[in-house]
C-alpha cells in the first residue's frame, strides 16, 4: 500500500471498532455507518473517497442498491455512451462482463495507482447518495440511479446470497431470517427504502444531475428509457441513428437473453467470490410471487408504503 493511504487506514481501524455491527448475510458483518448498513470494505471505500478521490465534473456514477439492475444499467450506459466507438458485432460487451467495463467506485478507490479512464469516466456504486462527500455532491458530476420493486429485490438477493453461500459456506440462509433482516433494513447498503429515498430526493432537487430510473419501466419500454439515458448523458440519438435502429441494437445487445448466454458470462472459472454467472438469474418482473407468502408480500408492501409516504414515489 502506498503511504498516502496510511492515514485513511488508521482512521478506518479506529472507526470500524466504534460502529454498530450485525451478523450479515454471509461471512461478513455489516456495519452501521451514518444510518446505512455497509460491508467493511465499503466503510473503508467511503473514507478513501473522502480523503483521496478527485471527482471530475464530467464523471457519471451509476448507482444502485444491490440486485436492482446494476449489470443491466452498466451495459446500457456503456453501450449508449460509446456507441460511436464500437461495432455491435465486435462489441466489448460480447467479451467482457459489464463490471469489467464500468469499474466499481468502491473498489477503484482502493487501487494504489488508479488507472486512467477515458472521459467521461463511468463508475458504478452501491453507496447511498447522502454518504458521498461534498467534494462529489458539490461537483457537477452526474448520477444515474435504477431502483426496483423491493419484493423482487429481496427475492433476487436471497437467491444470490444462497448461491454464493452454497459455494463458500456449508449453511444456507433461511428465507424467514433473511426476510426479517431485510425488513429491519439490515441489508447491504440498506435500509433499502432509505437508499432509494436518498437518490429520489437528490433527483427532486437537481433533476439535471440525477436521473432516476426503474427496473420495471426498463422492462416495459426499454427504448423510451434508453433515449432518456442518452439525453441525460448529453448525447441524444439523432434521427439517422434512430432510423438505423441503433436504439434497438443497444437494447438487444444489453438484454438478459443476450448477455446471460455469452461465454464470458457463463464462465465459472475465476477465483473471485462473485462470478459472472451470479449476476444473471431470471431477469423478470414479479418473480417474488414464486417465493414469498402472501403475508410476507403484504408486510413488505406495507413497509414500503409507510417509508415512502409523502415522497411522491411508489412501487
Ligand atoms: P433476478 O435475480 O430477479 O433475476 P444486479 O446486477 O444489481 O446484481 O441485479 C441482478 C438482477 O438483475 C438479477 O435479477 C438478474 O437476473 C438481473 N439482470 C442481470 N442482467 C440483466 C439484464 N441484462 N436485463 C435484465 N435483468 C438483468
Amino acid at each position: 500500500e502506498q503511504g498516502y493511504q496510511e492515514e485513511t487506514n488508521k482512521r478506518y481501524n479506529h472507526i470500524i471498532q466504534t460502529l454498530p455491527k450485525e451478523k450479515g448475510w454471509w461471512f461478513q458483518n455489516l456495519f452501521q455507518c451514518q444510518g446505512f448498513w455497509l460491508p467493511p470494505h465499503a466503510v473503508k471505500s467511503l473514507l478513501l473517497l473522502e480523503d483521496h478521490f478527485i471527482c471530475n465534473p464530467s464523471d457519471v456514477i451509476l448507482a444502485t442498491s444491490p440486485k436492482c439492475g446494476t449489470t443491466w444499467l452498466r451495459a446500457l450506459v456503456f453501450a449508449t455512451l460509446n456507441r460511436s466507438l464500437y461495432e455491435f458485432a465486435t462489441h466489448p460487451l460480447i467479451t467482457a462482463n459489464p463490471r469489467d467495463l464500468v469499474p466499481f467506485l468502491e473498489s477503484y478507490v482502493y487501487r494504489n495507482e488508479p488507472t486512467s479512464l477515458p472521459s467521461p469516466r463511468l463508475f458504478s456504486t452501491h453507496l447511498p447518495y447522502t454518504l458521498f462527500p461534498d467534494s462529489v455532491k458539490g461537483s457537477s458530476c452526474r448520477f444515474i440511479y435504477v431502483c426496483r420493486n423491493p419484493k423482487d429485490v429481496f427475492v433476487s438477493k436471497w437467491h444470490f446470497m444462497n448461491k454464493i453461500r452454497s459455494r463458500e459456506l456449508s449453511t444456507s440462509l433461511c428465507l424467514q431470517d433473511a426476510f426479517e433482516m431485510f425488513q429491519r433494513g439490515v441489508s447491504h447498503y440498506g435500509p433499502f427504502w432509505d437508499h432509494v429515498l436518498s437518490y429520489w430526493n437528490a433527483y427532486l432537487q437537481a433533476p439535471n444531475q440525477v436521473l432516476f430510473l426503474m427496473y420495471e419501466e426498463l422492462q416495459r419500454d426499454p427504448s423510451v428509457q434508453v433515449k432518456k439515458l442518452a439525453e441525460f448523458l448529453g448525447t441524444p440519438f439523432s434521427m439517422e441513428e434512430e432510423n438505423a435502429g441503433v436504439v434497438q441494437e443497444i437494447i438487444k445487445l444489453c438484454s438478459f437473453e443476450n448477455l446471460s448466454n455469452l461465454l464470458i458470462n457463463k464462465d465459472t472459472n475465476s477465483d473471485i467470490i462473485i462470478k459472472n454467472p451470479d449476476f444473471f438469474r431470471k431477469g423478470t418482473v414479479g418473480d417474488w410471487k414464486n417465493l414469498l407468502t402472501l403475508e410476507m408480500a403484504g408486510s413488505l408492501d406495507q413497509a414500503t408504503k409507510e417509508k415512502l409516504r409523502g415522497s411522491g414515489l411508489s412501487f
